[in-house]
């Protein structure tokens, strides 16, 4: 069968239009692409930005008709903390690995200043991760588990007054990074003039504070019709509920009251199936894929020009990666000189200065010396003179003392003979 290929005006002039004389088989391509992608299976990760209790897990459970397991979380932790859980789904042939990330703690502290930061820091790291994957020698994206945020679910409070700071901040900070799709939770507690204000008021706060939300995509003329009319839903207006009720012969979630049930997939009761039928029917692969032409591949672009790679050089000359490299690795190279010799001229001088410190010292040491000596020999010349004089006394001494002594025997001497005569005389008279 001979196939006339019909296609649209190309760029290059020079190309021309052939027809097939008989069957090639290239129109299995997009089957072909399918089936891969179905064996591979699909990766969608959702971050839910939201106040305790405000309905995250019970809007997940419903619109995944399924019970992800979900404690939930106390009103005290000291600060936001993100939490992710991930789940393999499977309808049909098709294999989803779900991830869920979950705000814990957003909105319960005091000051609220920083609360934003832990998310945008989440969000980054695995745009980071994914940079680094791709940076690598070795890459293998077929295995490699994006955990990129495809969209961010971000519930506002049902107050019917307007959007809370926090919120605004946040989804200023945000809106660069990930698909914002704004929610009203809770919708069932707002009545439905006061809900219909509500989401002019929101929609023209986040217009004058230069929000940008996800925007459903009009350039596909097969959903471009649905998305443009959904566009002007935002945002949706949604009510979560796992519990089942008979309705009329069938059994529907819903929310039942003392006055009334709501339905969560009665359109005229809420935003739940619009939502549903935006987020995973008709745009799931439009949010991965603004995921990564839009979102990341800003991050990559910011990233790589702060590490100093450029497109063209100063003279708008396409630069190429090798030349970067090479331009980086000499200025590198320039700065690791310069900071060596810095460092070898500051040795040096640290070495000059304790060198003079060093002989300072050992000249004090000399000095101290030398004093130390002349008293220590003044000291010994007072001691010797001291010796010498008491040396001589005690010669005086000893010669007056032999003195004294050779007196006292002559005079003893004498009177002994004097007693020698008186005796004599004494006897001859006798
Ligand atoms: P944390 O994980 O603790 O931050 O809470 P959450 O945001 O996950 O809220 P969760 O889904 O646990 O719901 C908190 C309470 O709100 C539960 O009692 C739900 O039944 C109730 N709830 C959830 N969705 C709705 C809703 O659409 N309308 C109303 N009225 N209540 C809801
Ligand atoms: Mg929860």
């Amino acid at each position: 069968m001979a196939a006339a290929v019909g296609r649209k005006p190309s760029h290059n002039e020079d190309l021309r239009n052939l027809n097939l004389a008989g069957h090639v088989g290239f129109d299995s391509l997009p089957d072909q692409l399918v089936n891969k992608s179905t064996t591979q299976g699909f990766c969608f990760n959702i971050l839910c930005v939201g106040e305790t209790g405000i309905g995250k897990s019970t809007l997940m459970d419903t619109l995944f008709n399924t019970k992800f397991e979900n404690a939930p979380a106390s009103h005290t932790e000291p600060g936001v903390r993100l939490k992710s859980s991930s789940y393999e789904l499977q309808e049909s042939n098709v294999r989803l690995k779900l991830t869920i990330v979950d705000t814990v703690g957003f909105g319960d502290q005091i000051n609220k200043e920083d609360s934003y930061k832990p998310i945008v820091e989440y969000i980054d790291a695995q745009f980071e991760a994914y940079l680094q994957e791709e940076l690598k020698i070795r890459r293998s994206f077929y295995n490699y588990p994006d955990s990129r945020i495809h969209a961010c679910l971000y519930f506002i409070a049902p107050t019917g007054h307007s959007l809370k700071s926090l919120d605004l901040v946040t989804m200023k900070k945000l809106d660069s990074k990930v698909n914002i799709i704004p929610i009203i939770a809770k919708a069932d507690t707002i009545s439905k003039s006061e809900l219909h204000k509500f989401k002019i008021k929101i929609m023209s706060e986040l217009v004058s504070n230069g929000v940008q939300i996800y925007q459903f995509p009009t350039d596909d003329e097969t959903v471009a019709e649905i998305n443009s009319t959904m566009n002007g839903h935002l945002p949706f207006a949604v009510v979560g509920s796992t519990e089942e009720i008979k309705i009329g012969n069938k059994m529907a979630k819903a929310r039942q009251y003392p006055w009334g049930v709501v339905q969560v997939e009665n359109e005229s009761h809420c935003d739940f199936v619009k939502l549903r039928e935006m987020l995973i029917r008709v745009n799931m692969e439009d949010l991965r894929e603004q995921t990564h032409a839009r979102h990341y591949e800003l991050y990559r672009r910011c990233k790589l020009e702060e590490m100093g790679f450029k497109d063209t050089d100063p003279d708008s000359k396409p630069f190429s990666l090798q030349e970067t490299y090479e331009a980086k690795r000499n200025e590198f190279l320039t700065e690791l000189q310069k900071k060596e010799e810095e460092m070898r001229q500051m040795f040096v001088m640290r070495v000059k200065e304790k060198e003079s410190e060093l002989k300072e010292a050992e000249k004090e040491l000399h000095e101290k010396f030398d004093h130390l000596k002349k008293t220590h020999q003044d000291e010994k010349k007072k001691l010797e003179d001291k010796k010498k004089d008491l040396e001589e006394e005690m010669n005086a001494f000893n010669k007056r003392k032999a003195a004294t002594q050779l007196l006292q025997s002559q005079a003893q001497q004498a009177s002994q003979t004097t007693k020698k005569d008186k005796d004599k005389k004494n006897a001859s008279f006798t």
